[in-house]
């Protein structure tokens, strides 16, 4: 199953086995959302009363929205001059069409985009029901219909995938059981017998600060966070060069590379480290 919607860093495909070895408590923050992967399958899972999900670039609005059946009906289109126009105001925009989920550029280069909106549009007047067979159907009798041989790829069109991802997020019913923020991770109150969950920005080895989504992250300043914290801290990341933490988890997964230098496939381990806070010891 995909859990949230479209993301950089997406933890989908491990969010069910995150969820298995998260503690029970009271209450769980997923404190770096993104796309609410985590968020999502935690909810489904009924394993807290209530979970909180935050991220400081407001993305976890778009999943309340989905929740709430907000995107039922979306069909736009949206151009370039829009998105770059309504990027920072609207969520669906920025998250849903931008390249690779980054947030910050447009989805398609300007050599396909005329092509992409025709059969964006050719699809909606003509039935499409925000179903994969008939997304696929009507592309097929969209290429006919223009004489279209291969040039394009436009099997895949992105931003009605995602879009399918959004309807189907629809479903879910414990609303009540949902809070969400949009604040740096240090400014979230933790309130007792929680569990936060932390999947910090993707890090290099090398260096100590870095920008994801355009946004600096201190990997140092978040260890000593974690360190000082009296509730339990879980956070995903490659590797931590800090041996206070203690890894609980790890497995290999392939990673979709999308960015604008590179295209493919590459295997990473994705591991999950704890504080080793106890309730009985403190810190
Ligand atoms: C790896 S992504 C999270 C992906 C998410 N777990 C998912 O499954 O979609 C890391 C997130 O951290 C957020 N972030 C970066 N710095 C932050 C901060 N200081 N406080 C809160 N969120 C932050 C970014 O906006 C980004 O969405």
């Amino acid at each position: 199953m995909k859990y949230g919607f479209s993301y950089r860093g997406s933890k989908s495909d491990i969010a069910e086995k995150i969820i298995n070895i998260l503690p029970k408590a009271k209450n769980l923050y997923d404190l770096f959302a993104g796309g609410c992967a985590i968020t999502h399958c935690a909810m489904l899972s009924e394993k807290w009363d209530r979970v909180i999900a935050n991220d400081l670039q407001g993305s976890v609005t778009l999943f309340l929205d989905a929740i709430k059946g907000k995107y039922k009906n979306e069909s736009r289109w949206i151009s370039r001059e829009q998105f770059l126009a309504e990027k920072d105001k609207d969520n669906y925009i920025r998250w849903i069409c931008s390249f690779g989920n980054n947030g910050q550029d447009y989805m398609f280069g300007k050599d396909i985009e005329q092509i992409k909106k025709e059969a964006h549009e050719y699809l909606f007047v003509n039935g499409y029901d925000g179903t994969q067979y008939s997304r696929i159907a009507l592309v097929k009798r969209f290429k006919e219909d223009k004489d279209i041989t291969g040039r394009f790829e436009l099997q895949q069109l992105e931003k009605l995938e995602r879009l399918q991802q959004l309807e189907k997020l629809e479903r879910l019913q414990q609303l009540e059981q949902l809070t969400v923020y949009s604040e740096d991770y240090r400014d979230v109150k933790i309130e007792e017998n929680s569990v936060v969950y932390c999947d910090i920005p993707y890090n290099q080895k090398t260096v100590k600060t870095e920008k994801y989504y355009g946004i600096e992250f201190d990997k140092k300043s978040f260890y000593e966070w974690a360190k000082n914290a009296n509730f339990p801290v879980y956070f995903s990341s490659s590797f931590c060069d800090d041996s206070f933490f203690t890894e609980v988890f790890s497995v290999k997964k392939e990673c979709r590379m999308n960015n604008k230098n590179s295209h493919g496939k590459k295997i990473i381990t994705e591991r999950l480290f704890y504080n080793r806070y106890t309730k009985e010891e403190g810190k």
